[in-house]
């Protein structure tokens, strides 16, 4: 019961990562709002919930919408964390085809949004001057090239620094602010970027277990637990000393090239043996 008596804000509740972090933290104790743009399944979270989880339909593409969202939760006692996590693919043109409209939409949802999380949610903090955590949904896209769309991983890239630079700001009232990198986690996000819906989405949904064995070196798909459980962490007093930085939760995707884990990958080395004889 690391959260009993804390009240959390999760962006993006309603489905995949957002909603295994809610359910975590109100295991864990916790009161939680839920801001998303899907009603049906936010609100019905909420009911099933015992009073103990809220639904505040929730664009975090509008300021008005973040704004009013932390002021419920600072209206029913305070927050103490807040969870900044709603988003979806964005944009899929490469940098030669992107337009400059697709390009702001893309950062707005995923970059702007979680700045104006921070923005609205930490004055409230301040005021009530009992320290909180924040922690921000960046990606491995923000890492490296391969994981993502550009305009997305550009704009997790930003998470990430918006994480850094946040933690300094607000470190003087010991609010910490960082930020967790999923790889591929088997949620929604990839059939609602192409449009496949219905039947199809669960096999489709199954498909990422496949792929992800053949990519990375722990071969299952990742969860949205995997991932809240690490929101959980950094939102509890056991990362009362961790501020300003990530976890990368990628079954180890990000380790380096496959040959470094994969013994049947070729080297350099190894395809140029035959020549050393
Ligand atoms: N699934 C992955 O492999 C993966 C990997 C890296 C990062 N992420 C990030 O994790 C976060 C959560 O994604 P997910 O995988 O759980 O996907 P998901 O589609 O299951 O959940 C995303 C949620 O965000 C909500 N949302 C979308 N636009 C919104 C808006 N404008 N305002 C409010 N809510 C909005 C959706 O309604 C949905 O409930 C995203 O930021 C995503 O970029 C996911």
């Amino acid at each position: 019961m690391r959260f009993a008596g804390k009240r959390a804000v999760v962006t993006g509740g309603a489905s995949g990562i957002g909603r295994a972090t809610a359910l975590r933290l109100e295991h864990e104790g916790a009161e939680v709002w839920i801001g998303d743009i899907d009603v049906p399944n936010g609100q019905a979270l909420a009911d099933a919930s015992n009073g103990r989880i809220h639904f505040v339909r929730t664009d975090v593409m509008q300021v008005a919408d973040i704004a009013a969202l932390m002021q419920a939760v600072d209206a029913a006692g305070g927050i103490d964390v807040v969870f900044n996590n709603a988003g979806a693919g964005g944009a899929r043109e490469k940098i030669d085809a992107i337009s400059a409209e697709d390009w702001d939409r893309t950062q707005n949802l995923l970059l702007r949004s979680v700045a104006m999380g921070i923005r609205y949610a930490a004055p409230l903090m301040i005021a009530r001057g009992k320290g909180g955590a924040i922690i921000n949904t960046a990606s491995i896209a923000a890492l490296q090239t391969g994981a993502a769309p550009t305009a997305y991983s550009v704009a997790k890239a930003g998470v990430l620094h918006l994480t850094t630079m946040a933690a300094a700001d607000l470190s003087q009232h010991n609010i910490r602010v960082n930020a967790v990198c999923p790889g591929f986690i088997t949620t929604n996000i990839f059939t609602s970027a192409l449009g496949i819906s219905g039947d199809k989405r669960d096999a489709a949904n199954g498909m990422i277990g496949q792929v992800a064995a053949q990519a990375q070196p722990l071969q299952r798909a990742g969860a949205p637990d995997d991932i809240a459980a690490a929101v959980a962490y950094l939102a509890s007093a056991d990362a009362s000393f961790v501020t300003g930085t990530h976890i990368v939760v990628d079954g180890g995707m990000t380790i380096g090239p496959r040959h470094s884990w994969d013994p049947n990958a070729p080297t350099m080395f190894s395809a140029l043996e035959v020549f050393a004889q």
